[in-house]
C-alpha cells in the first residue's frame, strides 16, 4: 500500500489535532522551564559572590515547580488522548475481523486472529501510550538542550553535534533488524496461540485419544521457535545498549579536554563550562533514553504493521453500494455460481443456478460432502463466490448487507453455535428486540419450549461457552427458534432436524412446510430423502452441479438421477 505504520498511526491521531496541540504546548513550556534551571546552577557561584543567592534560589524554585506542574498537565492530556485513539483502533480492528469472509478467517485460524486482535493491539497500545510519551519528552528536551548549548558555546556544541551521526545511525540500523525480528516473534506467538486454542477446543478428543503429551509437545515446539527468536532479539538489544553507552562516554571525555583548553585560552568562563557540562550531561541522558526506547518503538511498529494489514483487508472487502430496499420480498436467485476452497483445486460448486420464489419450499438433496453446507454459506454471503452472482429481490448480495435485509434471511446452520448467555438472549439474538412471549412462541414452534421449561431457570438458564451445557438436539432446537423468532422472509435450513427427537422433528417440519403457505421462501438443504419429499420442488446437487427434478417423487424412482447417485456410493436416510 506504500503507507508506513507510523503514517497510519498519525492518521489515527488526526481527529485529536487540538488535544495534540495542547500536549505540544504544555510539553514545550515544561521543557523550557527545565532547561532554564541548569543555567542558574552553573552560575550559582557568581551569584553567591554577588550576594544575590536568594533571588537565584527563588528563580530556580519557581521554574522547577512550574515545569513540574505543566509536565503533569501534559501527561494527563496525553494519556487521555492516546486512550481515545487506541480505543478507536481496537474497535476498528474488531469490527474489521467481523466483516471478514469466513474463508479468510478459517485460513488464518481462530488462534492467530485472537492473538492479533488482543495481543498485537495491546502491544501497540503499551508502546504508544508509554514509550512514545517518553520519546517525545526526551526529544523535546534534547532539542532545547542542544539549542542552549550552541548559545553557550558554539564550538563545544559543534563537537557534540559531530558525534551525533555515530550515536544515531548505529541504533537506527539495529532498530531495522529488531523490527523484522519482532514481526517474526508476533507470527510465532500467533502460531503458538493457534495450537493452544485448537487443543483446548478439542480437549475431549485429545483426552479420549490419550494424546496430552503430543499436544503439549506441539505447543512447546512453537514456543521454542519463539524463544529462539527472542534470544536473538535480546542479544541484538544488549549490543545496542553497549555500543551507545561506549560512544557517549568517549564524547564526555573529549568535551572535558577541549573545554579545559577553551577556558585556558579565555574563550569561555569556568561558569559557562560548568553550565555547558551540566547541559551536555542532560543531553547525553536524553540521547541515551532516546536510543534505549527507540528500538522498543520500532518493535511496537512491527506489531502495529500486522494490525494495519487487518484494516487494509477491511477496505478490500468493503461493501458495494447497492440500493437497500425497505421491503424484502424473498426472491432468491443464484446465477452460475462457482466456488472452490483454497485448499482444493477441484471446485465444489460448478455453475450452480437456482431460483427460490416467495411461498416456495425448495429442497436441495445431496449425499454427504457434496457441498450442501458450502452452498448455504454462499447464499448467506459468508463466503464470496469465485464467479457468478447471488441475488435477493434482483439485487446482488454484497459481502456486508444492510441489517434490515440480513434479519429477513434467517439460517439454521448444520452445527448451530450458541453464545455464552441465557436461552432467552440466544433466541432473541441480533438487532431488534423480542418479548418473552415472542421468544416462547418461537421456542414452541421449534420444539424447544418443553425442554427449556424443565430447566430450573427456564429461559434464563445460561448455556455455557458455545452452548456446551446443552445437548446437540437442544442446541439445534434453540437455533431453529432463533431463526423463527424474527419471522424471516427467507428461511435457509441446513439439515435442520438431524439431531431432533421425533416429536420436535414433526413440529419443525410443520413449521417449515406451513410457513411456505404464509408466503415465506424456504431453502431446505438436506440429505434426508423423506424430508425432501415433502417440498414443492426438489433439486439434486451432484458433482458440483444442481439439477432440478420434475417432482419430489422422482427422488425415489428407480433409474432417476438421484437413485443412480445413491447407487454410486452415497448414503441416505
Ligand atoms: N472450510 C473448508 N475448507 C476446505 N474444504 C472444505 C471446507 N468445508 C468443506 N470443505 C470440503 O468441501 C466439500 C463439501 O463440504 P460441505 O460441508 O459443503 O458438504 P455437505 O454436503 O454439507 O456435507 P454433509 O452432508 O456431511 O453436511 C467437502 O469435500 C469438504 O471436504
Ligand atoms: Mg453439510
Amino acid at each position: 500500500m506504500g503507507v508506513t505504520p507510523t503514517q497510519q498511526l498519525l492518521t489515527l491521531l488526526s481527529p485529536e489535532r487540538r488535544r495534540c496541540a495542547v500536549v505540544a504546548a504544555l510539553m514545550t513550556a515544561s521543557v523550557l522551564g527545565e532547561v532554564a534551571v541548569p543555567y542558574f546552577m552553573g552560575h550559582v557561584t557568581d551569584w553567591v559572590a554577588s550576594e544575590d543567592e536568594v533571588a537565584a534560589a527563588w528563580s530556580m524554585a519557581v521554574l522547577g515547580l512550574s515545569s513540574a506542574a505543566t509536565e503533569f498537565a501534559c501527561d494527563v492530556t496525553y494519556t487521555g488522548t492516546l486512550s481515545r485513539v487506541l480505543g478507536r483502533l481496537q474497535r476498528r480492528v474488531f469490527a474489521a475481523v467481523l466483516r471478514w469472509d469466513v474463508t479468510s478467517l478459517q485460513a488464518m485460524g481462530t488462534g492467530a486472529v485472537t492473538a492479533r486482535v488482543t495481543g498485537d493491539v495491546e502491544a501497540t497500545h503499551a508502546a504508544v501510550a508509554r514509550v512514545l510519551n517518553i520519546l517525545l519528552w526526551y526529544l523535546a528536551r534534547g532539542v532545547c538542550l542542544l539549542v542552549t548549548m550552541a548559545w553557550l558555546s558554539p564550538r563545544l556544541a559543534f563537537v557534540t553535534l559531530l558525534s551525533l551521526p555515530v550515536l544515531l545511525l548505529l541504533p537506527r540500523g539495529i532498530g531495522k533488524i529488531e523490527q523484522g525480528l519482532s514481526r517474526q516473534v508476533q507470527e510465532g506467538l500467533a502460531g503458538a496461540t493457534k495450537v493452544a486454542v485448537e487443543t483446548f477446543q478439542a480437549m475431549a478428543t485429545v483426552r479420549s485419544f490419550a494424546h496430552e503429551a503430543g499436544a503439549a509437545e506441539r505447543y512447546h515446539q512453537r514456543r521454542r521457535h519463539v524463544y529462539r527468536l527472542e534470544r536473538k532479539g535480546a542479544a541484538i538489544y544488549a549490543a545496542t545498549v553497549w555500543a551507545s553507552g561506549f560512544s557517549a562516554l568517549a564524547l564526555k571525555l573529549g568535551l572535558l579536554c577541549y573545554g579545559a583548553q577553551l577556558v585556558a585560552t579565555g574563550t569561555i568562563t569556568t561558569g559557562d563550562l560548568v553550565t555547558f557540562l551540566i547541559y551536555q550531561m542532560q543531553f547525553a541522558e536524553a540521547l541515551e533514553v532516546l536510543l534505549h526506547y527507540y528500538p522498543n518503538m520500532t518493535k511496537a511498529m512491527g506489531s502495529s504493521e500486522k494490525i494495519f494489514e487487518f484494516l487494509d483487508q477491511e477496505e478490500q472487502v468493503a461493501p458495494t453500494k447497492e440500493p437497500e430496499p425497505n421491503i424484502v420480498r424473498g426472491h432468491l436467485q443464484l446465477e452460475d455460481v462457482w466456488f472452490s476452497y483454497p485448499e482444493h483445486q477441484e471446485p465444489i460448486l460448478k455453475g450452480v443456478s437456482l431460483e427460490l420464489r416467495p411461498g416456495e419450499v425448495l429442497a436441495v438433496v445431496a449425499p454427504p460432502g457434496a457441498g450442501k453446507s458450502t452452498l448455504v454459506s454462499l447464499v448467506l454471503c459468508l463466503r464470496p463466490p469465485g464467479a457468478g452472482r447471488v441475488l435477493l429481490d434482483g439485487h446482488p448480495l454484497p459481502a456486508c448487507r444492510h441489517p434490515h435485509q440480513r434479519c429477513q434471511v434467517a439460517v439454521v446452520p448444520q452445527q448451530p453455535v450458541l453464545f455464552s448467555r441465557s436461552l432467552h438472549a440466544n433466541i432473541a439474538y441480533g438487532p431488534g428486540s423480542w418479548s418473552r412471549a415472542e421468544v416462547m412462541g418461537a421456542a414452541r414452534r421449534a420444539g424447544a419450549h418443553t425442554f427449556i421449561t424443565r430447566l430450573p431457570l427456564g429461559y434464563d438458564t445460561e448455556v455455557g461457552e458455545l452452548g456446551g451445557q446443552l445437548s446437540g438436539g437442544q442446541r439445534q432446537a434453540v437455533a431453529i427458534a432463533r431463526a423463527l423468532v424474527r419471522d424471516p422472509v427467507v428461511l435457509v435450513l441446513d439439515e435442520p432436524t438431524s439431531a431432533l427427537d421425533s416429536e420436535s422433528q414433526l413440529q419443525v417440519e410443520q413449521e417449515i412446510f406451513g410457513a411456505a403457505r404464509a408466503g415465506r421462501a424456504v431453502l431446505l438443504v438436506t440429505g434426508q430423502v423423506a424430508l425432501a419429499m415433502r417440498a414443492q420442488r426438489v433439486a439434486v446437487l451432484e458433482g458440483g452441479r444442481l439439477h432440478e427434478l420434475e417432482s419430489p417423487k422422482e427422488l425415489l424412482r428407480p433409474g432417476s438421477r438421484y437413485w443412480c447417485l445413491l447407487q454410486g456410493g452415497g448414503q441416505m436416510g
